[in-house]
């Protein structure tokens, strides 16, 4: 930072002071800091003007000041304040060098230093900006306009993704870049010169970043945005721009800056964005609109296995009908106004008619209410989301389908059994095991299903377990098949029991297994540990 070195007499206004820096200053609105002789630096003139532009105002002892060697020397200030220069001194008593000598403006005489070049890269190092001020928080329109990125490590392809979503017209440059960087480039996303940076990168470009991880090489990126008057991103002290932790909510984006801590920006934008999720912060615009439906996909049963655009939904739903499936720990968090309607769908047990269901939702959204159809799983995996789709559609009611994580692939996933395995498995069906082999309105072709050498996980079939494995054996599955039946997944009560498919039925009798269950046929199961 350029340094204003001051010599004044006793009882200068705020007014003289500013005038004569301002006199010497190149740019009034470039950052400087004050300096003077410590029995001079409370003088109330001085004081007030340093105070007004936000200036850091330093008093140096007569003794550091005299050592300090200067182009114009004065015997007789020498005499009178124990040291030969005050201003030319203070404004070079932290290094650097003269651009405006000591220079007289009535009763104030001032000199202006600039700092020594930076040892790492020709031309010295940018006046930093960042620091005392506070940053000023702007939210940039990129759509259409170059940007330039120096870098292509995790950094560069995390800056990349953010000026993506503004649709900035990207260009990387780097000798080396990420795969997902790659990607982008051979795709035609954004354009990728594989060198060095070099002077002249930055040319026409209206904001650059510089997270090459080399800080020589990002501060050379700086220094030349500020010479083209480009605004640079970087971690570099002296770059004009510090990219924010953000996050994104449609079209509402957080940005949170702390110049002191990039992790305590994170762990802010995170607890804001779970606040604004969870409908804890209402301040989001409702991602629904009224009088319409959506179809939740609750996922198997834990709370943090809804998607994150389910949680919104139910966040500002006014109904919500719910499976029993579904997360109950999401329903018992949602606000008392909001209707609960339990659409029980035991299996051979309390059913409510779909009919009714539909005709709920109709009605509900008819009346202009925000409404959620939560469901366990996926709502399309035998999750008659279809259905109500349907239905909502002949009465005229706009849908909206939130896929969600399906037992089928995620129970066996949490007791460790992976559906498909490289060099084991290449395939696996998923199979509704409510009705079993050989019942008229069955429509699975179970001896074909024998001959797979897959994996076959088997939704809402215990009862009907000893029948299906008896087919599958009988049709060409090998009886020793290792079979794994995990019930209540992701619940507190999950349980995993092991068997094959010939010992299946006095397994399941024997442990009393009850649904919610999902049972795994294939080689796959020997990979849980
Ligand atoms: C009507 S189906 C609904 C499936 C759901 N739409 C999905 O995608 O997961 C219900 C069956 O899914 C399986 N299921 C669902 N949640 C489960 C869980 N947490 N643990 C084990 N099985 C589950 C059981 O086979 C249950 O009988």
């Amino acid at each position: 930072m350029r340094t204003v070195g001051i010599g004044l007499a006793s009882g200068v206004s705020a007014e003289e002071v500013l005038a004569a820096v301002d006199a010497v200053l190149p740019d009034p609105r470039a950052p400087v800091r004050l300096a003077t002789l410590d029995t001079r630096a409370g003088e109330p003139g001085l004081v007030a003007a340093a105070a007004r532009r936000g200036w850091a105002l330093t008093g140096h002892p007569a003794s550091r000041l005299a050592r300090v060697a200067v182009p114009t020397p004065s015997a007789g200030v020498a005499a009178r304040v124990g040291t030969p220069s005050v201003a030319e001194a203070a404004a070079l008593v932290e290094g650097g060098s003269l651009l405006v000598p000591k220079t007289v403006h009535g009763r104030v005489t001032v000199a202006l230093a600039v700092p020594p070049p930076h040892p790492l890269v020709p031309g010295g190092p940018l006046t930093p900006r960042t620091a005392p001020a506070v940053l000023q928080p702007t939210g940039l329109r990129l759509a259409g306009r170059a940007v330039v990125v120096v870098g292509g490590g995790t950094r560069a392809h995390r800056a990349v993704a953010g000026l993506q979503d503004a649709a900035a017209v990207v260009t990387v440059v780097a000798p080396e870049v990420t795969p997902a960087l790659e990607a982008l480039a051979t795709a035609g996303a954004l354009t990728w010169h594989p060198r060095h940076y070099g002077p002249g990168d930055l040319r026409g470009a209206w904001f650059a970043v510089a997270a090459s991880g080399d800080p020589a090489v990002d501060a050379a990126v700086a220094r030349e945005a500020e010479r083209e008057r480009v605004f640079c991103a970087s971690d570099d002290p002296a770059a004009g721009a510090v990219l924010p932790a953000t996050g994104r909510i449609g079209d509402l984006v957080v940005a949170v800056h702390d110049a002191g801590s990039a992790e305590r920006a994170t762990d802010v934008r995170d607890a804001v964005l779970a606040a604004m999720t969870d409908g804890l912060l209402p301040v989001a615009a409702p991602t629904t609109a009224r009088g319409t439906v959506v179809l939740v996909g609750g996922g198997p049963g834990d709370p943090g296995l809804i998607t994150v655009r389910g949680r919104q939904a139910l966040a500002h739903a006014e109904v919500v009908v719910a499976d029993h499936l579904a997360p109950q720990s999401l329903l018992a968090s949602l606000p008392p106004e909001v209707e609960v309607i339990d659409a029980s769908k035991l299996p051979r047990g309390r059913s409510m008619a779909q009919e009714q269901i539909n005709d709920l939702l109709v009605t509900h959204a008819r009346a202009g209410r925000r409404v959620v159809r939560l469901k366990g799983g996926d709502p399309f995996v035998y999750g008659r989301g279809m259905e109500e789709l349907q239905a909502c559609a002949a009465a005229g009611i706009p849908v909206e389908v939130v896929p969600g994580i399906t037992s089928a692939i995620a129970v066996p996933a949490l007791a460790g059994i992976p559906v498909t395995h490289r060099g084991l498995t290449h395939e696996f069906v998923v199979v509704s095991g409510h009705l079993p082999p050989g019942h008229p309105q069955s429509l699975v072709g179970w001896t074909a299903l024998a001959r797979l050498r897959g994996t076959i996980v088997v939704l809402m079939g215990v009862d009907t377990a000893p029948a299906i494995a008896a087919t599958l054996v009988e049709h060409g599955r090998a009886p020793e098949t290792p079979v794994a039946i995990v019930s209540d997944g992701s619940t507190p009560t999950q349980r995993t029991v092991r068997t094959t498919l010939a010992d299946l039925p006095r397994t399941i009798a024997e442990t009393a297994v009850r649904p919610p269950a999902v049972w795994v046929v294939g080689e796959v199961v020997s990979l849980a540990t």
